[in-house]
């Protein structure tokens, strides 16, 4: 009796941690969605490619800026700071606000539930 509940303890995590995994996988797909359609127009996800903007290949954890050769405004070169999950967040719902004259001609994502999935998935894709 004692035996079957705790299996049936152990099952139910499992499929509680395995569900995890999957709506996480499920994220980053939506972002990678979102970023397809709303920044790949200007920005390439792989190390070395600039477009309009500087490539996000590494931008984890980067210093904002920094990329060598690509031409910043003043503004984001004296910006300071490393690219967090919680920068990236509030940079991209407000690029204006995070760093005042930059020159990224990117208005923010507004829409609810489309920046968490587009912040996941810069933080798998754009790993250093
Ligand atoms: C119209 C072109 C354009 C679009 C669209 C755009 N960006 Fe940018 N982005 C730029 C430019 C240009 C810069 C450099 C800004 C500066 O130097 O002031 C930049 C800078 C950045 C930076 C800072 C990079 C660094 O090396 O410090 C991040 C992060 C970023 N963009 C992410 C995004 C994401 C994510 C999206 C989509 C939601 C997006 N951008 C949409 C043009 C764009």
């Amino acid at each position: 009796m004692h035996r079957k509940r705790a299996v049936l303890v152990i099952v139910t995590s499992l499929l509680a941690s395995t569900a995890q995994v999957r709506a996480e996988d499920d994220d980053v797909a939506a972002g990678q969605n979102t970023f397809v359609i709303r920044c790949s127009e200007c920005h390439d996800i792989t190390a070395g490619v600039a477009k309009i903007g500087p490539t996000l290949k590494g931008v984890v954890g980067r210093t904002a800026g920094t990329v060598p050769d690509f031409p910043y405004s003043d503004a984001m070169k004296a910006a300071g700071f490393a690219w967090t999950e919680e920068q990236l967040t509030a940079y991209l719902v407000s690029p204006k606000t995070v760093v005042p004259k930059n020159k990224m001609n990117f208005n923010g994502i507004k829409r609810p539930g489309e920046i968490e999935p587009l912040v996941a998935y810069l933080m798998v894709a754009g790993a250093p």
